[in-house]
């Protein structure tokens, strides 16, 4: 036998063996007891390892995967969500929102959650002041929440959040303080209205694995100027969107990609003069009108 024929031998081996070893561990999941298990679990060792032939993964590569995956673990805990950071830097979180979007013409479109949100957000007043010491130039945020035919959603939760002015949210702060972020309930028209701070661009937490990731791919942390939203009413699609802020020089290179051109809201600038509420701002002060569109729930 010659060399290239040996070769070709081994190669046919070697490839009859790596495919058993994928159908043994697909048949593993046979027995599943959830049906969407299986399939989720099937699907996703067939993807794993067919990456990992077509890369012709190293014993060094994979230890270096473990590793990195071990340290995206110990770096995450109740106030850091590396993993989710992974998702969305890796466009995964982009991905998951587009499959579950409802097809519904007129809704507000969706975009990533981040790792910022909290559970326990203060609750504020409608027209009160949501940073709450949080620094920056004021902004009035208005809009109403309604259905896609245009009725009103009154007394609907939105909550809200987003960083001060040095780009950071107030769970990146030192202690346990809250800033920059609260809910409220819609009026009877379904409008909404707080003070908040003009959003500014930021970066991603980079000082962990996912930074390490993105310096490697030459990547810039950097997301544009935005402020979050969650809106929940009952019979609604939930709804988790920011608007971005029109003109920021990150719109087109968001770190986690989650810029759609109808999230982006135009923030008018004033200086002085009267706000919509009757009050007088000293200084400089912007503000922003956003309406939230929710989609009926499939019966
Ligand atoms: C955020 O907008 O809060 C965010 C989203 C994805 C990754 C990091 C931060
Ligand atoms: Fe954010």
């Amino acid at each position: 036998m010659t060399r290239s024929t040996r070769r070709r031998v081994e190669t046919r081996e070697t490839q009859a063996r790596e495919k058993a070893v994928t159908e043994e561990v697909v048949e593993s999941f046979d027995f599943a007891e959830s049906d969407r298990f299986r399939e989720v679990m099937q699907s996703l060792v067939r993807h794993l390892h067919s990456f990992a032939r077509d890369v012709r993964l190293s014993q060094e590569e994979w230890s270096a995967a473990v590793d990195f995956l071990t340290r995206t673990g110990q770096i995450s805990d109740d106030r850091r969500q590396e993993f989710i950071l992974l998702s969305d830097v890796l466009g995964l979180s982009m991905l998951t929102v587009g499959i579950n979007a409802p097809a519904v013409e007129g809704a507000t479109e969706s975009t990533v959650f981040g790792p910022f949100f909290v559970e326990d957000a203060p609750r504020i007043e409608l027209g009160g002041d949501l940073a709450q010491g949080a620094k920056g130039v004021p902004c009035y945020v208005s809009g109403q929440v309604r259905a896609v035919d245009g009725t009103p959603l009154a007394g609907v939760r939105v909550d809200a959040w987003e960083a001060d002015e040095d780009g950071l949210y107030d769970t990146q702060y030192e202690g346990k303080v809250t800033a920059g972020r609260g809910w409220l309930l819609t009026d009877d028209d379904g409008g909404y209205r707080f003070w908040s701070v003009t959003p500014t661009a930021y970066p991603i937490p980079h000082d962990g694995p996912v930074g390490e990731l993105m310096k490697a791919a030459g990547r810039g942390p950097m997301r544009p100027a935005h402020l979050h939203f969650k809106v929940e009413a009952p019979g609604f699609e939930p709804l988790i969107t920011h608007v971005f802020v029109a003109g920021d020089e990150y719109l087109d290179q968001d770190a986690v990609f989650g810029v759609k051109e109808s999230l982006i809201g135009h923030f008018v600038e004033h200086d002085g003069g009267t706000a919509p509420d009757g009050s007088q701002p000293t200084g400089r002060w912007t503000q922003v009108e956003f309406d939230l569109v929710l989609a009926r729930e499939e019966p």
